[in-house]
């Protein structure tokens, strides 16, 4: 089953909890928090007390992204803000063992993402533990870039790596995805595909359909 995670970094602040209903209404069934802390990544967006207002606007899944040094010091507080997914940078974490257990300890689903740059072999030794892989297809920090086209090979090796292991695990994808292009990522293998200007420029509810037409 392929899932649209509107990423709300280009939301319209103003009017947030309407546009994350719209986008409800109109069948994304996950929605994606981008959370940045100008270290990891050269951007600040926004953290806890965003996500827990937010979090009464919708009973989507909560799909955080965490871009953020040693993630472990906020696993607790953004589980505690409504998140249901976890996903930390396995570059960011000096022990993403760790922030895996801790995650799960915390009733949560765990994520792992990797930057354009990093090999799908740092997947690796957790894969068994994860519920959902990350490949960035953009480089994290700004939303309204274009997508990287050798990323399309690191999903393939990617869901190649899970096959071979018997595991059919999530494998979301982030960064440049329109509806002209959202068909290479999937029958690449993702089936969470991450959506943040081809959601919110424009009409949001036209934007998820015809986003979800082709997936
Ligand atoms: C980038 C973020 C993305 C971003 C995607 O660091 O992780 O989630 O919002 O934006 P678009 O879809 O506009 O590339
Ligand atoms: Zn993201």
């Amino acid at each position: 089953m392929n899932i649209l995670a509107p990423s709300i970094l280009s939301a319209d602040f103003t009017i947030l909890g309407e546009q994350i209903k719209e986008t409800k209404e109109a069948g994304a069934r996950y929605l994606h928090f981008d959370v940045m802390d100008g270290v990891f990544v050269p951007s600040i967006s926004f953290g806890l007390p965003v996500l827990k207002s937010i979090r009464k606007a919708s009973d989507q899944i909560y799909d955080v992204h965490l871009m953020i040094e040693e993630p472990i010091r906020y696993v607790e507080q953004f589980a505690e803000s409504g998140a249901d997914i976890i996903t930390f940078h396995v570059e960011a974490a000096s022990d993403p063992r760790e922030v895996i257990d801790k995650i799960h300890s915390l009733g949560k689903k765990a994520g792992m993402a990797i930057k354009p740059k990093t090999d799908v072999n740092a997947f690796k030794p957790y894969m068994e533990s994860l519920d959902m892989l990350l490949v960035m297809t953009v480089e994290p920090g700004f939303g309204g870039q274009k997508y990287i086209d050798y990323c399309t090979d690191k999903i393939k090796e990617t869901r190649k790596m899970l096959d071979m292991a018997g595991l059919s695990t999530d494998i979301e994808i982030d960064g440049g995805v329109n509806k002209d292009n959202i068909t290479i990522p999937l029958e690449a293998g993702a089936n969470v595909i991450v959506a943040g200007s081809a959601v919110f420029n424009g009409d949001i509810s036209e934007n998820v359909h015809e986003l979800m037409k082709n997936m």
